[in-house]
């Protein structure tokens, strides 16, 4: 049986497809429990403290609300000493002893793997530069909930900003499921070769396949789901002019969706979208670069294809697994 009391949760590299599929059918179970509307314990008197150095809605709360729905209680800290006026490895050392596990999320992956080794109590990566597996998790809990096959046979197409957080560990969650993974990108935006190379030979072992290609038609045809990100992620500000020139090829717009063939292929994003004019942060981009969209359109957003609030729902259910798992009382 799989346990996984006391792991660090910060890359999924670090997890068998078996832990994967445990952590999958705990959040079915959890997510099962909160729509009976039963109230749990299962992490009730832990402490937890969630770490944040760049801007968040879902994981933030997601953590919030999980902690809560099964009896922990949080600090949110987003103006601590770390990495100012104290070192990374004392904040950790100091922390560890406080609470009984530990969010980060914030810009290098080394940080979040610096307070692994120091904190002396679970670590979950609540994104960094490189990895987002939290989110992986409840993308892949939204496709078995609306693919009606196993996850080993759906072709993921994620589209966009390949390089970036969501698009290395979407590469990373469907080899280690066995999943038909495809990024269709400019070559700039591929993933890191040595990247690529790692999860092709973790490939052989699951059954996956990794294709990365610039063929638009190539790429989306006979997709079970299509996926896309950010053009920019948060702290590449100075990337917006150069991305929107690379990446507006590959915008998702209902064009793209009928590519695929399928008319039931799904919409993934793991959010937030910039999809209409209604933030301010939009408004100012769009009038800028006078853009009427970015990644994705409206229309696409709001169709029938897209399921990016269950996905987002499928956060709180996946993070309370996490927690669950790695420091519940079970
Ligand atoms: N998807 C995601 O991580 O959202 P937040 O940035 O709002 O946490
Ligand atoms: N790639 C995005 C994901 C946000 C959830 C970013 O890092 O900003």
């Amino acid at each position: 049986p799989v346990s996984l009391k006391g792991r660090h949760f910060l890359t999924l590299k670090d997890f068998t497809p078996q832990e994967i599929h445990y952590l999958l059918d705990l959040s079915r179970e959890l997510k099962a429990k909160k729509l009976a509307g039963v109230r749990g314990n299962l992490l009730e008197g832990k402490n937890v403290v969630l770490i944040f150095d760049k801007t968040s809605t879902r994981t933030r709360c997601a953590f919030e609300v999980a902690a809560f729905d099964e009896g922990a209680q949080v600090t949110f800290l987003s103006n601590s000493q770390m990495g100012k006026k104290e070192s990374i490895e004392d904040t950790a050392r100091v922390l560890g002893r406080f609470y009984d596990g530990i969010e980060f999320r914030g810009f290098k992956q080394e940080t979040v793997e610096e307070l692994a080794a120091f904190s002396g109590v679970p670590v979950w990566n609540g994104l960094t530069d490189l990895y987002h597996p939290t989110q992986i998790l409840a993308d892949m809990l939204t496709l078995s909930e609306h693919v009606a096959k196993p996850l080993r046979q759906v072709k993921l197409v994620y589209v966009g900003d390949a390089r970036n957080n969501m698009g290395n560990s979407l590469m990373i969650g469907s080899a280690k499921l066995g999943m038909h993974f495809v990024a269709v990108a400019p070559k700039e935006l591929f993933p890191a070769e040595s990247l690529v190379a790692e999860m092709r030979e973790l490939a052989k072992e699951t059954g996956a396949t990794i294709e990365l290609t610039e063929s638009i038609d190539d790429g989306v045809k006979g997709a079970d789901a299509l996926y896309t990100d950010v053009w920019v992620s948060m702290g590449e500000e100075a990337h917006f002019e150069e991305r929107i020139k690379l990446l507006h090829p590959y915008q998702i717009n209902m064009e793209m969706v009928a590519k695929t063939g399928n008319p039931d292929v799904l919409f993934l994003h793991c959010l937030p979208a910039f999809h209409d004019l209604n933030t301010s942060v939009g408004r100012e981009i769009f009038e800028k670069y006078g853009l009427k969209d970015m990644e994705v359109t409206d229309e696409v957003f709001r169709s029938k294809h897209s399921v990016v609030f269950d996905e987002a729902e499928n956060r709180m259910h996946t993070i309370k697994a996490i927690m669950v798992a790695t420091i519940g009382n079970v």
